[in-house]
């Protein structure tokens, strides 16, 4: 990284430290940059205020039942029409459902991190498509993509396939938005909803991380049922950005992702040109530290959905398109309990993803920026050395502290890319953690 790099780095994170926000999830937010820029009592004023063009993102259908339906009114320099046509560029490592480079694996799978990137990636340029499910046209299924980069964004980026969930695993992002700025850091998440352009900084060296593209629902917050009111993940805790707009005259490059494909287009204007906005159609931040973790206080270990920060529903009740699920710090207080996850067959299927530390059914191999695949049915659970010493463990109250994994769960099995199925970052002998459990079982005569 040269001396400029460097400083503008550090301003970024001036930046990135000094902003405010509006707190809350799905509610109504509004907010002006320039005092008097949001029209009063009405979305669309026969001339918007000091000259701004009025304009809808629609995040779902205008028909949707209220308690779902998303939207933002944007107030902007030029309305996002004014842009010339988009021409198809190259897709780099991104691919998209529906996912027909290779046959679904049953095999238990896992990775080390990517490798290094070359000098001068960008977020976009550093996205690698692990794989995913459903199909792009149809709204349905997600993909997982992981991220490296050396460098910020100097184009602006969107995707009308789905929203994106970025979880920070290296090196801090400030997010420029069409909504404002946003902050993420290795333990939060940023979510990007679908067709809003960002361009994304870095405020470190280098960045690494994994990305949920999720083309159905938008995600919302779990219902908690009996927990009662709180808990989990709690609404106020999710942080939209304040309005904040860029007046930039001159050549930006925009890059859409339309159904699986990268198209590019130079615009005469920043489109991050919002002064003002209000609506419930917003990107948005959360750190997971502040998961309200529950679990047993008796015994037994909870199935993980008590750990679901954020889910997509589907047409089923109950069934989720993805959850987004976080293994936070946490007590295990549970009497008579093999307390580490269990062995289990899910009919749902697993991909998961360490942001620090180690994750306490694997002793070792799963390691921050890796990940594992564990499609629908696969055999899983602890490893020999985690259920050895987890059985003779002495039950005392335990503090589960050193390590941040999470869990993207899919109600499909995950199809690999080509270049994620022959990756060298593969780990060629990842059943051998499972190699060695023994048989104890004495009949009684
Ligand atoms: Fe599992």
């Amino acid at each position: 990284m040269n001396g400029d790099a460097a400083l503008a780095r550090g301003d970024a994170r001036k930046t990135a430290e000094g902003l405010t926000h509006l707190c809350g999830f799905g509610n109504e937010h509004a907010s002006e940059a320039v005092p008097g820029a949001l029209p009063v009592g009405r979305n669309a004023p026969q001339r918007a205020p000091l000259g701004l063009y009025a304009e809808q993102l629609s995040g779902t259908a205008f028909t949707e039942p209220r308690a779902h339906n998303r939207r933002s009114w944007l107030y902007r320099i030029r309305p996002s029409a004014a842009h010339p046509a988009f021409t198809h560029t190259h897709n780099g490592r991104i691919r998209t459902a529906p996912f027909t480079e290779s046959v679904p694996d049953p095999n238990r799978l896992r990775w080390n991190p990517l490798p290094e990137p070359v000098e001068g990636t960008d977020f976009l340029a550093g996205l690698w498509t692990l794989g995913g499910n459903g199909d792009v046209t149809q709204r349905t299924g997600m993909a997982v993509h992981l991220y490296h980069a050396t460098d910020s964004m100097d184009r602006v980026f969107s995707d009308a396939d789905g929203e994106l969930l970025i979880v920070p695993e290296r090196g801090g992002l400030l997010l420029r938005t069409e909504f404002g700025l946003l902050h993420a850091e290795p333990g939060h998440v940023a979510l990007i909803p679908r067709g809003v352009r960002f361009r994304v900084e870095l405020l470190d060296e280098s960045a690494r991380g994994y990305v949920c593209e999720n083309y159905g629902a938008p995600f919302q917050l779990p219902d908690l049922g009996p927990i009662g009111a709180n808990g989990l993940a709690n609404p106020r805790d999710f942080l939209a950005p304040v309005a904040a707009y860029e007046d930039v005259e001159g050549p930006v490059e925009v890059v859409n992702k339309f159904c699986g494909n990268l198209w590019t287009a130079t615009y005469d204007h920043s489109p991050l040109d919002v002064v003002a906005w209000h609506g419930n159609h917003v990107p948005y931040t959360y750190d997971l530290r502040r998961f309200n973790v529950i679990g047993s206080i008796s015994y037994d270990h909870p199935d993980p959905s008590i750990f679901t920060v954020l889910t997509s529903p589907s047409d089923t009740p109950g069934l989720a398109g993805v959850d987004f699920v976080v293994f936070a710090p946490r007590w295990l207080v549970g009497e008579d309990t093999f307390r580490p996850p269990y062995f289990h067959r899910n009919v749902m299927s697993e991909y998961m993803g360490l942001i620090e530390g180690a994750y306490d059914a694997k002793a070792e191999g799963f390691v921050p920026g890796g990940g594992s695949l564990h499609n629908m049915m696969s055999a899983h659970g602890p490893d020999r050395e985690t259920f050895d010493r987890a059985s003779a463990a002495e039950l005392k109250p335990q503090k589960v502290d050193d390590g941040l994994a999470f869990m993207f769960e899919t109600r499909w099995p995950v199809t690999l890319t080509a270049h994620a199925a022959r990756a060298d970052h593969l780990q060629p002998h990842y059943d051998d953690v499972w190699r060695g459990l023994e048989r104890h079982f004495r009949p009684l005569h």
